[in-house]
């Protein structure tokens, strides 16, 4: 696939800047341990002996710390927001272990731009983004968004992409690398899912077991944490009008609840001891828990947008700033956020809705941490 995008730049005339060629020489075989464990998608958060907050520790684990962040949505002529740099020179100055990216770092999801607008906006998000945190030697972990990765010829792009530049870190399995994967850092399990579409998950039947597969595994069960992350989240939480109970849907993941099933993502998430989703595309920024009528519970953060248009959570006039997510893992292996805007402001949450309703008619609520 690198050859295919240098084709494209010899094509064009053009050139992408420098990747790190260190970075696909890492040793991401990633088969391991996916054999490890059935797929039966057993509940497990009631298995015997384990809680469904933190879980073993290594002994000696330290504190550790990851950022976030999504929706830079570039401009097609290349140009980055000055919020999308300032967050990018903020978290390469914090030093994060690693840093989680959640889609839509580019303006495609069309089928009229041209080849050099997508050559113009990949190379500009490498200068702006990828370049600096390089530089600055801290692992990038994409997921892909909507409008990065929707049609097939977007999606081949998105992969030869980051084919060209790809973290070192020691993946779990990498077979799908850009789309879905999953990796381990500093103890804590991570999986990447491949949600840039519309409705239900890409390759979903495949994915869906794979996934289950993955979180059931000893690796999984044994991290420190189990951190999932994708694009396109189970509910959306923003209107485009303020003070308005019209939920702006923008194509959530609707197939993907529990209500249809337990071949569902968020039935998979629910039952495998999963200790944080993280999601974006929303553009607007909500710390806290999905809560069920059954009393269950899944720790999700909604994160801002780094570039793009904010939008109103939904039932208010508050619209959150541009910023990105801190996530810390302590000793204990408990999982605390933190909300920084463009200037590395952090934000406080007091000043969100302490609930919003995500699905009336199911009784599905999100309370704020
Ligand atoms: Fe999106």
């Amino acid at each position: 696939m690198t050859t295919n995008i240098k084709n494209h730049i010899v094509i064009l005339g053009l050139s992408l800047l420098p990747f790190s060629i260190a970075g696909c020489l890492q040793g991401g075989s990633g088969s391991k341990n996916v054999s490890e464990n059935s797929s039966s998608g057993e509940d497990l958060s009631k298995a015997p002996g384990i809680d469904s907050g933190g879980s073993q520790s290594p002994a000696g684990a330290l504190k550790v710390r990851f950022n976030a962040f999504a929706d830079m949505n570039v401009s097609t002529d290349g140009t980055y927001s000055s919020h999308t740099q300032a967050i990018v020179n903020q978290m390469t100055s914090q030093k994060p272990s690693a840093i989680l990216g959640l889609g839509d770092y580019i303006n495609g999801e069309s089928r009229s731009l041209s080849e050099s607008t997508y050559v113009k906006m990949w190379k500009a998000f490498d200068k702006k983004v990828v370049a600096p945190i390089e530089a600055a030697k801290i692992p990038f972990l994409p997921s892909p968004g909507n409008h990065d990765a929707y049609y097939s010829h977007e999606r081949e792009l998105y992969q030869e992409f980051w084919n060209t530049y790809k973290a070192q870190v020691e993946y779990v399995n990498d077979r799908n690398f850009p789309f879905y994967y999953s990796f381990i850092k500093d103890g804590v399990f991570f999986v990447s899912l491949d949600n840039a579409n519309y409705s239900k998950l890409s390759d979903r039947t495949a994915q869906l077991n794979w996934l289950k597969e993955q979180l059931s595994s000893a690796r999984a069960q044994s991290a420190r944490a189990r951190i999932v992350y994708g694009h396109i989240p189970l509910y959306s939480i923003v209107s485009t009008s303020a003070n308005s109970s019209t939920i702006y849907e923008n194509g959530v993941l609707k197939s993907e609840r529990r209500i249809n099933g337990s071949f569902t993502l968020e039935a998979i998430l629910l039952n495998h001891r999963v200790d944080l989703v993280l999601f974006a595309h929303s553009h607007g920024f909500f710390p806290g828990h999905y809560v069920y009528p059954d009393g269950k519970k899944l720790m999700v953060v909604s994160l801002p947008c780094a570039g793009g248009s904010q939008r109103y959570l939904v039932g208010t006039s508050t619209k959150t700033p541009h910023g990105y997510v801190d996530i810390q893992v302590n000793e204990a292996n408990k999982i605390s956020i933190r909300y920084l805007n463009s200037a590395g402001v952090e934000q406080k949450f007091s000043s969100l809705p302490k609930s919003l309703t995500l699905d009336s008619k199911n009784n599905v609520k999100y309370e704020r941490m």
